[in-house]
């Protein structure tokens, strides 16, 4: 139960390198169970997350060593079929072992991941798809069941660009009989990662990075070397940070082609912001001006990064209005933004931020990975101190948190906090 303790009022400056992104790593890991032998992925990140997924793959019977930021999987002839519940409710993403068990195994048995703090997140278009490749799907105690003995390609139309939906049907059709199309499939540049570790696995895939996906299915797919995409939401929340605390800084790693939507809302706010050989750069020298904005599938403005611009207009100067549309309950945290003075008001899709010159610290406490990130941004620009409870869910996502801060000048420390007398 640790928290991080954050003193408001210092710069940001310097430079900060972003390693390999979440969101892609755990579906590559996933992907590793399409071939028998050894994977290895580099440019892992050192997150909690990473862990829980070796922990799911390691019980479907693959041996899962962690190296400095590598981690390799060795999946064996015929892995397990199984993701029990205590495991997928820690991390939502070991859905994406579905598809490739059912491909691989012929079956595939994993527990309904449940609610989560920002959404219901449904599970639809991932069974819809599987269907139409041939696959029944029954929900039992708990437990989403895939059976098919061979799965066979189709078209598949998806309601919305799921991330998830896409990544799942893209690794089962990697191993189906014939061609399937995933047709508005979403374009993320993880999803991208994926589709260039399938090809380079043997897979037939076309359309990388459009909205139509083309997929030729193969017989096998061997085992790869591959080097993760860099995590453009960290990246963001680094450039984020800088704006917010008007400070200076280099981000190593950050591909600004993938940040367009958020690098070019901050130049609005009044950054500047500059693409460097291997990152960007992002320097700020008066307080934001407010921005608008509407989350929407990539190249849309990501909803990942909606509860730190949030932060961000809450200390700008004017008035804006932030439209979710990507998770309908994505507002649980601007309670705690409220704790620390913050003027919000959210109804339904829509948020409206009356920016303030100063926030004034105070006790809160992270709900999730972007919004646990965006109370300690926003602690740091705060009057006093700001204790950031349940910071679990910061460590799922970002690696050496506390670490990075301090190093670019930031007053912040973890403390682990007593046990409750009361529980023992
Ligand atoms: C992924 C990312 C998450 C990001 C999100 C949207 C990972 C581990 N997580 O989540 O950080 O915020 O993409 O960019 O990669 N939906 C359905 N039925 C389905 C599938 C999705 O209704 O079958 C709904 C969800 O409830 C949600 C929306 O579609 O409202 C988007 O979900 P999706 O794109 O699938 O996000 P995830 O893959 O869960």
């Amino acid at each position: 139960m640790d928290r991080f303790v954050v003193r408001g009022g210092a710069r940001l400056a310097g430079t900060v390198s972003v390693s390999g992104a979440k969101n892609s790593v755990l579906k590559l890991m996933a992907a590793a169970l399409l071939a028998e032998g050894t994977t290895v992925l580099a440019n892992v990140p050192d997150i909690l997350d990473v862990t829980v997924m070796g922990e799911v793959l390691r019980r479907l019977g693959c041996d899962v060593v962690r190296g400095k930021a590598t981690v390799s999987i060795t999946v064996p002839e015929m892995p397990g079929h199984e993701a029990d519940y205590d495991l997928v409710r820690r991390i939502r993403a070991s859905i994406a072992v579905l598809g490739p068990l059912v491909a691989r195994c012929g079956e595939a048995k994993v527990a309904l991941p449940g609610g989560d703090a920002i959404g219901s997140r449904g599970l639809d278009m991932h069974v819809a798809g599987l269907i139409k490749l041939g696959a029944s799907v029954v929900s039992e105690h708990g437990y989403l069941i895939a059976r098919a003995p061979r799965l066979v390609g189709a078209a598949v139309w998806l309601d919305f660009p799921s991330v998830g939906a896409t990544e799942n049907l893209l690794m089962a059709s990697a191993l189906a009989q014939g061609t399937t199309i995933i047709d508005n499939a979403a374009r993320e540049p993880e999803i991208v990662d994926l589709c260039v570790m399938l090809q380079r696995m043997g897979a037939h895939i076309g359309g990388l990075g459009t909205s139509t996906l083309e997929v030729q299915g193969v017989e096998a797919l061997h085992p790869v070397e591959h080097h993760t995409v860099p995590d453009r939401i960290v990246a963001g929340t680094w450039a984020v940070a800088a704006v917010m605390t008007r400070g200076d800084v280099t981000v190593l790693g950050g591909r600004p082609e993938h940040l367009e939507m958020p690098l070019d809302k901050l130049a609005q706010a009044g950054a500047v912001v500059e693409p460097l050989e291997g990152g960007f750069r992002v320097a700020m020298d008066r307080r934001p001006t407010a921005v608008d904005l509407v989350t929407l599938p990539y190249p849309g403005f990501a909803t990942d990064f909606q509860p730190l611009f949030l932060g961000l207009n809450t200390v700008a100067e004017g008035t804006s209005m932030i439209t979710e549309n990507v998770f309908e309950s994505r507002w649980m945290f601007v309670n705690e933004l409220v704790r620390l003075g913050a003027d919000v008001r959210t109804d339904g899709h829509h948020a409206v931020v009356r920016g303030r010159e100063q926030l004034s610290g105070a006790p809160v406490t992270a709900h999730d990975i972007r919004a646990g990130a965006g109370l300690v941004l926003a602690g740091l620009v705060a009057d006093g101190v700001t204790e950031v409870a349940d910071v679990h869910h910061i460590d799922r996502g970002y690696e050496g948190f506390v670490e990075k801060l301090v190093a670019l000048g930031a007053v912040v420390r973890r403390e682990t906090a007593p046990v409750e007398p009361w529980l023992g």
